[in-house]
């Protein structure tokens, strides 16, 4: 074709070209419509770059009859800088697991339970037995937003209230609609959200992991992390050459179009009427009238999801009336309405080569499987635990052995039994070790617990989990110290315990490999920034058994200091006790800490170094401080957390929880299940109920 001369922006655009534009766009994106979201094209690959061409050729002549929704604009400019931040036009919620068909039904009879309790004996119960089954698309949720039916904005789900704006690089997913479908006389609405799944087809991953070995780049460990690397590109070009898809599943924004239409009511017609608009919309979607037909639906793909051509990590059953799944509510961020039917572990078989063993934090002694490389799910697996050594025995597992691996959600491999019948017979049984093979301190068992532990509290074995547990975002929080890092600063001598890293200098780091001067000083700043951390922190860094965050508040909420702390715990552990989320084990694990010689050491030497935070202890008597503090609530119901880590997460806000309602109690905090008696009691004496969620919200 013959270039013809860019017209000048003063030359009018004769009407001719104008409609030509106008029927080229329509007609490229439906037939991108029927290829990427119907899989039914008309027209041959060439016949349809020719339309393309056409219209790029025109654009290119009248720029100003470039619009937003031309399929010419699928891949724009690189992003200058990282994604910028998007706010959700309501919570992105997450979805309750249901393992098998038991937990499915506990889950509609809780629906049931609540229904009667909350929304009254007028409400037709009838509904709960409407459900819509779909598959849980293992992909990234993104939203996309249209105004007056043109895709203006597309984002990640991020934290779930605010997320990335990817807009570009959704833009360059051809079965993104960049314009919805005007089908019959339907308008589409003014603003409109749309959720769905972004995901990499199981075949398209597997040749994008060729091409990538091939060129001698990473591959992905699955189709998962493959999507989500091609959506966080900064450059939409190298999006569009991952072959991204989506399925849309759900609106969490509308506002009626001229028309003044209504969203739909039902999850079936919401499947529908996005199909409508032209957005991809799942095939296998199901309606059913009674729960154990929606079961019986879900657990048949179980065997049915190896047909698909995209990984599902589960089902997902819906309550097919909207309006009744957004009176329910939700609990945490698990919409009551929903629940997801996941999947059992997926397993394979493969050869126990070795067994080798490493040590944890606390000293325990952990045995791990060196595997024959096993994929399973699209994950290549060469190590698994076995958990310690009576599990082995039990399980009578050997070296040699074909052994079945598994690998639920995103749990550890773990190796889960022998495959009996394939042994030969030239199998070696395991046996424990009975030293450290790091100190060679004789290991030993504490009563009631299984695994085999060194009691070398300074063993080298466990100095890198020690300090990369120090550093942790849990704990001190050092960024830039990551594992590899930590093990080469061992390596060079330069640390042997967690306060040698207050007086590290640029010379030692100069001299590690990788180490230039900018590193080395972000580095040397993330570590004196550290001092800073609360005393709370330090004290979950120093990696006491037992001492999770709760404890280590209560901890430095009571002493103030370290040295207060060491003093009260080493005289008596019963002082401890009497601490709120301090029970007797903790108790007798911080006490047994204090006494330690090491550990009076250590801290000396981290005060030389000077790190010693310090806040105004709060003493038994003194009164408590925090967002919370007045507020008296009783909790009835299951949470998102067990109760007592509920309750210390209360008190450490300065709240106080008590067990019966009374004219005292502040709320109410109501889970799932909660106790009838709680609240009826409540409401006889006027003190309000809020979720788990309002009262996180109270805190802040
Ligand atoms: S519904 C209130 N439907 O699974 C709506 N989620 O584990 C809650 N997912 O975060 C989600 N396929 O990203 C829904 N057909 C589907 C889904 C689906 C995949 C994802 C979604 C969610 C996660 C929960």
């Amino acid at each position: 074709m013959s270039r013809s001369p860019a017209a000048s922006s003063a030359d009018p655009v004769p009407q001719s070209v104008v409609e030509r534009a106008a029927w080229l766009r329509a007609e490229i994106n439906e037939h991108n419509y029927r290829y990427h979201v119907l899989d039914a094209p008309i027209i041959s690959d060439a016949e349809f770059d020719a339309l393309l061409n056409e219209l790029r050729e025109i654009e290119s002549r009248y720029p100003e009859l470039i619009t937003p929704d031309s399929p010419t604009q699928r891949v724009g400019a690189p992003a200058a800088e990282g994604f910028a931040k998007v706010r959700h036009p309501q919570p992105i919620l997450s979805l309750g697991n249901a393992f098998d068909a038991a937990d499915v039904r506990a889950w509609r009879d809780r629906l049931i339970k609540y229904a009667q309790q909350y929304l009254g004996a007028s409400s037709d119960l009838s509904a709960l037995d409407d459900y819509v089954v779909e598959p849980k698309i293992d992909g990234l949720t993104v939203v996309l937003t249209y105004a007056d039916g043109v895709f203006v904005q597309g984002a990640t789900r991020g934290d779930g209230l605010v997320g990335e704006d990817i807009t570009a690089n959704l833009r360059a997913v051809k079965s993104v609609p960049l314009a919805l479908r005007r089908e019959g006389a339907m308008t589409p609405p003014a603003r409109l959200s749309v959720r769905g799944e972004a995901f990499m087809p199981i075949a398209d991953f597997e040749k994008l992991n060729q091409a990538q070995r091939a060129a001698g780049e990473r591959t992905f460990a699955n189709p998962r992390n493959a999507a989500a690397g091609a959506l966080r590109q900064l450059d939409p070009s190298l999006t569009a050459r991952r072959p991204l898809r989506l399925l849309c599943y759900a609106i969490v924004d509308f506002a009626p179009g001229a028309d003044g239409q209504t969203p739909p009511r039902t999850q079936w017609e919401t499947l529908d009427y996005l199909r409508q608009l032209g957005f991809p919309v799942t095939h296998i979607a199901q309606r059913f009238g009674d729960l154990e037909s929606a079961i019986a639906y879900c657990a048949s793909y179980v065997e049915k999801r190896d047909d698909l051509p995209f990984e599902i990590d589960g089902m997902v059953i819906k309550l097919n009336d909207l309006e009744l799944a957004q009176r329910l509510g939700y609990v945490g961020k698990d919409p009551r309405g929903a629940i997801a039917f996941k999947f059992p572990a997926r397993e394979a078989t493969t050869i126990l080569k070795d067994v080798n063993v490493t040590i944890g934090r606390t000293g325990n002694i952990v045995p791990n499987a060196v595997l024959e490389p096993v994929h399973i799910g699209g994950i290549t697996i060469t190590n698994a635990t076995l958990h310690n050594y009576d599990d082995i025995a039990r399980k009578d597992i050997r070296i040699g052995d074909r052994v079945i691996v598994k690998r639920a959600g995103d749990v550890i491999p773990y190796v889960a039994g022998p495959v009996i019948a394939a042994r030969t017979g030239r199998e070696r049984i395991i046996t424990p070790p009975t030293e450290c093979p790091f100190c060679g301190t004789a290991l030993v068992r504490r009563e009631g617990e299984v695994a085999l532990y060194c009691t070398n509290a300074d063993c080298p074995g466990r100095l890198d989990r020690a300090i990369s547990h120090f550093v942790g975002s849990s704990a001190m929080d050092i960024a830039g110290l990551g594992e590899k890092i930590v093990a080469q600063l061992i390596e060079a001598g330069l640390i042997a315990d967690v306060a040698d890293l207050y007086t590290l200098k640029k010379e030692d780091l100069l001299g590690l490999e990788k180490f230039a001067e900018r590193k080395a000083q972000k580095l040397l700043d993330a570590i004196e920034a550290s001092k800073r951390q609360p005393l709370y922190r330090l004290i979950i860094g120093l990696g006491i058994r037992h001492v999770g965050e709760v404890a280590a508040r209560a901890l430095a909420d009571r002493f103030g200091s370290l040295d207060a702390l060491v003093q009260a715990a080493s005289a008596s552990p019963e002082a401890l006790q009497a601490i709120e989320g301090v029970g007797p084990v903790i108790a007798e694990s911080v006490s047994e800490w204090a006494k330690r010689e090491s550990t009076r050491a250590l801290i000396a030497k981290l005060k030389r170094a000077g790190v010693d935070p310090r806040q105004a202890a709060r003493g038994s008597q003194a009164k408590a401080e925090g967002p919370l503090a007045g507020y008296t609530f009783v909790i009835t119901g299951t949470l998102s957390q067990p109760r007592e880590a509920i309750a210390a997460w209360i008190e450490s806000q300065g709240g106080k929880v008590t067990d019966s309602v009374s004219k005292n109690t502040t709320y109410l905090v109501v889970g799932d299940a909660p106790g009838a008696s709680k609240i009826k009691k409540a409401q006889q004496l006027n003190v309000p109920t809020i979720s788990e969620e309002e009262l996180r919200r109270l805190a802040r």
